[in-house]
C-alpha cells in the first residue's frame, strides 16, 4: 500500500510504512543509533488540516517524524461508530508522503491487541477519565490510554504530539505519562478550524449539507460566552445554562457546555483566572466536541 505519488527527488527523503511493531522498532533502533530525535503523532486516519497541523510541528521538532494511524477499538463504546470510522489509508498516505513524513505505522489490531480486547491490559488515568466526554463514553479514556501507551513504549519519540481540540485527551496523556514516568515530552498543539470556525474532524464526514450550515454555532457560542465571561464576569452556571440552550435551539443535542479550569478540568472558583469551555454536542450522526480557553481579566 506505501503509495507514493512524488519521486524521491521531488519529496526528499522517502516516506517508509511500516505494519508490523519488529520493522517499527528496527527503523526507531536505527535512527537513534544515529543520533536522531524523533517525534510522534498518533491518529486514526483520515487525515486532515488538524492532523497535518501536528505534523508539521513535528517536522520542525525533531529530526524524524512518525505517525500512527490506527483506529483503535477499545476507545469506542458500544453502538459507536467504531464499524463505520472512515478508512482512507491510501490517501492519507499520500497525503504524509507529500508532507514530508518520514515513517507511517499503519498496524493491524493483532500487533497491538495480541492478547484480544476483552480481558487485556489497560491503562486507567482516574478521576479525569470520569468528567466531561468520559461521563458520556464510560471507558473512552482509559481505551486512549491504553493504546497511546502501547505506542509511545514501541515508537520512544522525545515528543509526542496532540491537538487541543481533544483538550481533555490532552490532559489525561499528559498525566498518565507523568505517573508513568515515560519518558517523552507531550505536547498541546492549537485548534485548526474551518473557514467558518467549525474545527476540523473525521466525524465532520457524517454531517448531511444541512447540519454542516448549522454546525459553525458550537464555536461560536464559545466565542460569545468567553466574552460573556470576559466584559462581564457573568455567573458561571448562568453562561453554561446559556451555551446548552443556544445550541439546542439551533437543533443541536448537547451532552454538555462546561466552564473548568483549563489546568485540570476542576470546577472552577471565584478565583480561578485560567479556564476553559468545553462543549460535546451531537448533530444528525455526529458527535461534535469543541473547547475556547477564557483568561479572565485581573481584579
Ligand atoms: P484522531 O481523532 O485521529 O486525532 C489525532 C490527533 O489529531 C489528536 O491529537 C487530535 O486532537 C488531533 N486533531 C484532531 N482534529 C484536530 C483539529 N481540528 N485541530 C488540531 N488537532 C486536531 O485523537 C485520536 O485520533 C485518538 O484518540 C488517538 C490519540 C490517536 C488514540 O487512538
Amino acid at each position: 500500500m506505501n503509495t507514493l505519488l512524488l519521486s524521491e527527488s521531488e519529496a526528499g527523503v522517502r516516506m517508509q510504512t511500516v505494519h508490523g511493531l519488529p520493522n517499527l522498532r528496527e527503523i526507531i533502533l536505527h535512527w537513534r543509533r544515529q543520533g536522531h530525535s524523533i517525534a510522534f503523532v498518533p491518529t486514526m486516519g483520515n487525515l486532515h488540516g488538524g492532523h497535518l497541523s501536528l505534523l508539521a510541528r513535528a517536522r520542525e521538532l525533531a529530526d524524524r517524524t512518525v505517525m500512527s494511524i490506527f483506529v483503535n477499538p477499545i476507545q469506542f463504546g458500544r453502538g459507536e461508530d467504531y464499524e463505520h470510522y472512515p478508512s482512507t489509508l491510501a490517501e492519507d498516505s499520500r497525503k504524509l508522503s507529500a508532507n514530508g513524513l518520514d515513517l507511517l505505522f499503519a498496524p493491524d489490531l493483532a500487533q497491538l491487541y495480541p492478547g484480544g480486547f476483552d480481558t487485556d491490559t489497560r491503562v486507567t488515568v482516574p478521576e479525569l477519565s470520569d468528567i466531561l466526554c468520559g461521563k458520556f463514553r464510560p471507558g473512552h479514556f482509559s481505551g486512549v490510554a491504553t493504546v497511546v501507551s502501547k505506542l509511545l513504549i514501541n515508537v520512544q519519540p522525545d515528543v509526542a504530539l496532540f491537538g487541543e481540540k481533544d483538550y481533555q485527551q490532552v490532559l489525561v496523556i499528559k498525566r498518565m505519562a507523568k505517573d508513568l514516568c515515560f519518558p517523552v515530552r507531550i505536547l498541546g498543539m492549537p485548534i485548526v478550524r474551518e473557514a467558518d470556525g467549525l474545527a476540523m474532524s473525521s466525524r465532520n464526514a457524517y454531517l448531511s449539507a444541512e447540519e454542516r450550515a448549522l454546525a459553525p454555532v458550537i464555536y461560536r457560542t464559545l466565542q460569545q460566552s468567553a466574552l460573556k465571561l470576559r466584559q462581564s464576569g457573568a455567573q458561571f452556571a448562568q453562561v453554561e445554562a446559556d451555551g446548552m440552550r443556544t445550541l439546542q435551539q439551533a437543533g443541536l443535542r448537547p451532552e454538555y457546555f462546561s466552564i473548568r479550569r483549563a489546568e485540570d478540568l476542576g470546577e472552577p472558583g471565584p478565583g480561578d483566572r485560567d479556564l476553559s469551555i468545553l462543549v460535546a454536542a451531537w448533530l444528525g450522526k455526529a458527535r461534535l466536541i469543541d473547547n475556547i480557553r477564557v483568561e479572565l481579566p485581573a481584579g
